[in-house]
């Protein structure tokens, strides 16, 4: 490894899937050096995913979690560093940015937890953390942060005609490149979330791998019509979402007022899976005059389900040429933690992150807190 300094980024989705830890160091573009996945212990993500259905919590519950959540995100930056043998005085920073328990753009607030304080002791390493509230405070969305970051992955050749970033997590987001004019970033609704909760209900497997399950039937067109009736997919941007909006029991009320016989768990899984698709297809259109970008670079766990991917392409049509952000020097999987390495070093620096046209803020401004060693 060379001398130039190396940053450590954490990130836990809204899939709860697994803590990601990424080592990272900086040149014209970010250069991954090592990731780490840890998964969340089953106690810890039942809690967690009953708090999107009911986002209710005693004080000694929320204080707990925190804690145990800290711990948590401390122990996957604490693997980084034994699986690279590396000591914690080589890491600037780590940008952590937590789990969202609650995110309320009409409150002006977003919570996530996971301390950074016991990242920062448990590590020996400043840790960056509480990246949306600034933003909020300054009257934004607090969310999508993608769209800065996203843009600094993005040489000139990659998006000369305009492109879109799409990250499937569990939640769907896009960041929309026009030429000539701001970056916009909204989220679009389901990712794969829906899906996983059926594949966990109804086929005992932690998510529709390769999207084998939804390829074996078709999607149901009324049904899929009945889904894109929520007002949240024909609202504007900026707009931002999560998984205490979209989870099983959406999907049970949408289908108590379908008026048609209830779908088999694999039609529906295959409608979700289509949802995601419609969703994605038409916000983008709505923002990018009824056209299609050129180029789409996909990113997030959904970029491995090929049933998505290839019903994307499908609906994008042969004039948009569909890749992953691999092409663009980062791995699917590891997008999001390196942005949280990239928060941090912005943070350090204290340069303002470029969001105000994205998240509707009254302007750009240095984002997160410092917790030390
Ligand atoms: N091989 C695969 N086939 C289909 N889906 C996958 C595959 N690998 C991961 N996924 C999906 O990606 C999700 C995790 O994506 P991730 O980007 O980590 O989301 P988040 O940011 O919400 O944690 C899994 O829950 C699963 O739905
Ligand atoms: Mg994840």
């Amino acid at each position: 490894m060379n001398d130039k300094p190396l940053y450590i980024g954490l990130m836990t989705g809204t899939s709860l899937d697994a803590t990601d830890a990424v080592l990272v160091r900086f040149d014209e573009r970010p250069q991954l050096l090592a990731h780490v996945s840890l998964p969340y212990p089953q106690p810890l993500r039942d809690k967690l995913m009953a708090l999107n259905r009911a986002p209710q919590l005693a004080l000694s519950e929320f204080a707990e979690l925190s804690r145990t959540l800290g711990e948590q995100l401390a122990a996957a930056a604490n693997a980084l560093l034994a699986n690279q043998s590396l000591h914690p005085d080589r890491v600037s920073a780590i940008g952590s940015h937590g789990q969202t328990i609650f995110h309320a753009p009409e409150a002006g607030m977003s919570l996530q937890i996971g301390h950074p304080a016991i990242i920062a002791k448990r590590t020996g390493i400043p840790t960056v953390a509480d990246f949306r509230v600034d933003d909020m405070a300054l009257g934004g969305e607090g969310a999508p942060l993608a769209p800065a970051f996203h843009q600094t992955l993005l040489s000139e050749t990659d998006c000369a005609a305009g492109c879109a970033l799409i990250n499937i997590g569990g939640i769907a987001n896009i960041s929309l490149f026009r030429p000539g004019q701001p970056v916009l970033g909204w989220d679009t609704g389901p990712g794969n979330g829906l899906m996983d909760e059926l594949c966990q209900q109804h086929f005992q497997k932690p998510y529709d791998a390769d999207g084998q399950l939804a390829a074996s039937t078709s999607p149901d067109p009324d049904l899929l019509a009945h889904f894109l009736q929520d007002p949240y997919f024909a609202g504007p941007a900026p707009k931002s979402t999560g998984r205490d909006a979209f989870h099983t029991q959406w999907v049970a009320e949408r289908l108590n007022t379908y008026s048609r016989p209830a779908p088999s768990p694999l039609t529906l899984l295959s409608t979700l899976n289509q949802l995601t698709v419609q969703s994605l297809s038409n916000a983008l259109k709505q923002e990018n005059g009824g056209a299609w970008p050129k180029k789409m670079y996909v990113m997030g766990g959904g970029s491995r389900n090929a049933t998505l991917m290839q019903r994307l392409q499908k609906a994008a049509g042969d004039g948009t040429e569909i890749g992953t952000s691999e092409q663009l020097g980062v791995p699917p999987e590891a997008v999001e933690a390196t942005m949280m390495a990239w928060l941090a070093r912005e943070r350090l620096a204290q340069r303002p992150i470029a969001l105000a046209s994205v998240t509707g803020a009254q302007r750009n401004a240095v984002l997160g807190g410092v917790w030390l060693p």
